[in-house]
């Protein structure tokens, strides 16, 4: 979508021009799945499918809210003094949660604005158009209210959002790609200290497809919840005999020592998954920066293994598109992508294989399990930023 065509939108449906567009990504994690939680690393990218927005200051104490993506629910009008978490207001609970914390944390947003947003993320597809929203939100601040906002604290106050507001004791993957994204990199990042490395996604004759299950990650934020305190749990169970703070501390060995600590079959299947998770995303890397395409590719399909069997986050949605796309032509590695329940797989395909792949998975898919996959390339793109300034 182009500056033009968002402040034409903009002035539509509020009647007054916009100061500045933006936008904002969504992501995609190559590998390194429910680790960011467990204090492991995390290899996402931010993509060029996003969160478009417009946006202009107000006099008053107003901030009026509208997506293009729920016209049926019109303008939203908040008070800006009245930011609290309430379920009829829809997705605005987002850029809400976003500005709280943005004035708590010393930023001064003393009026309303107007914001327009239209994204192209599918809506419950886990490339994370929620935390493409709240990047959103906190450029848009930046820029109206000339905030001096470091990008990791930006970073910080989407995943405070997520927690704190709206419920979800998600990690910090989501939003560090969205905001930390660049260009036609990946971004290895340890969750633990925050130290990253911006490493090229050079594929070769590859591509990425992103493949869309069209199931929406229903149950996704309980079930994720759950998953967060199983291996809590198993943390203290561990911490009998050892000292940690997380599963991202472990090496396999020394899970392997003490794993007989962990006294439920469910929790010692979730660990394991953390643990070797985070080991395998190291070698991905590696494999990557190598240009060792072929084990990249298996890493990748032993991410997915152990989120169907150890973790028990894919369902049969997700596992019909991974397994289908192993057995094609041309794959190097698929897996889910994300938090999992439905939303969406990754797939690395030889590029004059795509044809033919989208049309047999998609073909296989639909007989097994009623309606149709969708496909997209996945482009790596940049983090949040502002189209035109005011
Ligand atoms: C969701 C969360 C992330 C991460 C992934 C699973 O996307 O928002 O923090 O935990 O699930 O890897």
């Amino acid at each position: 979508m182009t500056s033009q065509a968002l402040k034409q939108s903009f002035t539509d449906i509020f009647g007054t021009k916009a100061d500045a567009t933006f936008f904002s990504p969504g992501r995609i994690n190559l590998i390194g799945e429910h680790t960011d939680y467990n204090g492991g690393h995390v290899f996402p990218a931010a993509i060029t499918l996003g969160t478009y927005g417009a946006a202009r200051k107000r006099n008053d104490k107003t901030l009026r809210f509208y997506s293009a993506n729920f016209d049926e629910l019109g303008i939203i009008d908040i008070d800006l003094d009245h930011l609290v978490f309430d379920k009829a207001d829809n997705w605005t609970n987002y850029p809400k949660g976003v500005i709280k914390f943005l004035q708590e944390a010393g930023h001064t947003i003393d009026t309303g604005f107007e914001l327009y947003v239209k994204g192209n993320i599918p809506n419950g597809s886990g490339l994370s158009s929620s935390a493409s929203l709240e990047l959103l939100t906190g450029i848009v601040a930046e820029e109206l209210f000339d905030l001096n906002l470091d990008r990791l604290d930006l970073v910080k106050i989407g995943k405070q959002t997520e927690n704190d507001f709206i419920g979800v004791n998600s990690g910090i993957m989501d939003q560090f790609a969205i905001g930390m994204g660049a260009n036609k990199q990946a971004i290895y990042l340890d969750t633990n200290t925050l130290e990253y490395d911006l490493v090229p996604l050079d594929l070769g004759d590859n591509v990425i497809v992103i493949m869309n299950t069209n199931k929406r990650r229903e149950l996704a934020d309980s079930k994720y919840n759950e998953r967060r305190s199983e291996c809590e749990k198993a943390v203290e169970e561990l911490n009998k005999e050892l000292d940690i703070q997380t599963l991202g501390e472990l090496d396999a060995d020394t899970f392997d020592q003490y794993a007989y600590l962990i006294k439920d079959d469910n929790r010692l299947k979730r660990a394991r998954h953390a643990v070797f998770e985070n080991q395998r995303t190291l070698n991905a890397k590696e494999a990557l920066v190598s240009g060792d395409l072929q084990s990249f590719g298996r890493l990748i399909n032993a991410s997915h293994v152990s989120l169907e069997h150890d973790y028990q986050v894919t369902g049969l949605e997700l596992d019909t598109l991974a397994h289908t796309a192993w057995e094609q032509e041309g794959v190097l590695g698929a897996r889910m992508t994300g938090a999992g329940f439905g939303g969406c797989g990754i797939a690395i395909v030889a590029k004059d294989k795509v044809d033919e792949f989208k049309e047999n998975v998609g073909k296989v898919y639909t007989e097994v399990v009623g309606y149709a996959p969708e496909f997209y390339i996945a482009e790596i793109a940049g983090g949040s930023h502002v189209l035109e300034r005011k």
